[in-house]
């Protein structure tokens, strides 16, 4: 199976809107599973369908030593607790930030199936969740944060993306 390209910040359609999945089929099911790979491959701990280029409201993911989940569809119902964390995103290499998230969400969603999802999520679990929703409403983690802080960073992402169209490698 073929890696799919990931999309870089602010490149389209990172900042889109994507659109609920309707039809739950073969196709849907190899998409899930060359996302997995691909975030996989990359290292990520999750991936939504606008960061490889895809319209749709599609997450992969899978917590350090847990179970790879897809979620398609996902909502979230409930949101609880507030915690700062680092993040970082596949879409803007090398950044990183303390991001404030709930720490304990409920999420309505579908399987690769289409069968209904309900369940709770805590944490680190609960963080990537958010993390990736964000991704289907065309937000990125900087979004999270307050705004002088969001600057800073979205400065210092600038810097790192000229950098890498540059070709010139960003590790120090
Ligand atoms: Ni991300």
């Amino acid at each position: 199976m073929s890696l799919m390209d990931i999309v870089i910040y602010p490149d389209a359609p990172l900042r889109e809107v994507a659109s609920p999945v309707v039809k739950f089929d073969s196709e849907l099911n190899r998409l899930a599973e060359r996302m997995l790979e691909t975030m996989d491959a990359n290292g990520g701990v999750g991936l939504a369908g606008p960061q490889v280029g895809l319209r749709k409201q599609i997450v992969v993911l899978c917590e350090p030593e847990g179970e790879p989940m897809c979620l398609i569809n996902p909502e979230i119902v409930e949101m609880d607790g507030k915690d700062y964390g680092e993040e970082g995103c596949l879409s803007l290499p090398d950044l990183y930030a303390q991001v404030p998230r709930a720490t304990h969400i409920r999420v309505r969603a579908r399987d690769v199936e289409g069968a209904p999802l309900d369940f709770e999520a805590r944490d680190f679990l609960a963080r990537i969740i958010q993390h990736e929703y964000d991704h289907l409403q065309g937000k990125v983690f900087p979004d999270r944060l307050d705004a002088l802080t969001r600057d800073a960073v979205f400065n210092e992402w600038e810097e790192i993306r000229r950098r890498m169209d540059a070709g010139v490698s960003v590790t120090d």
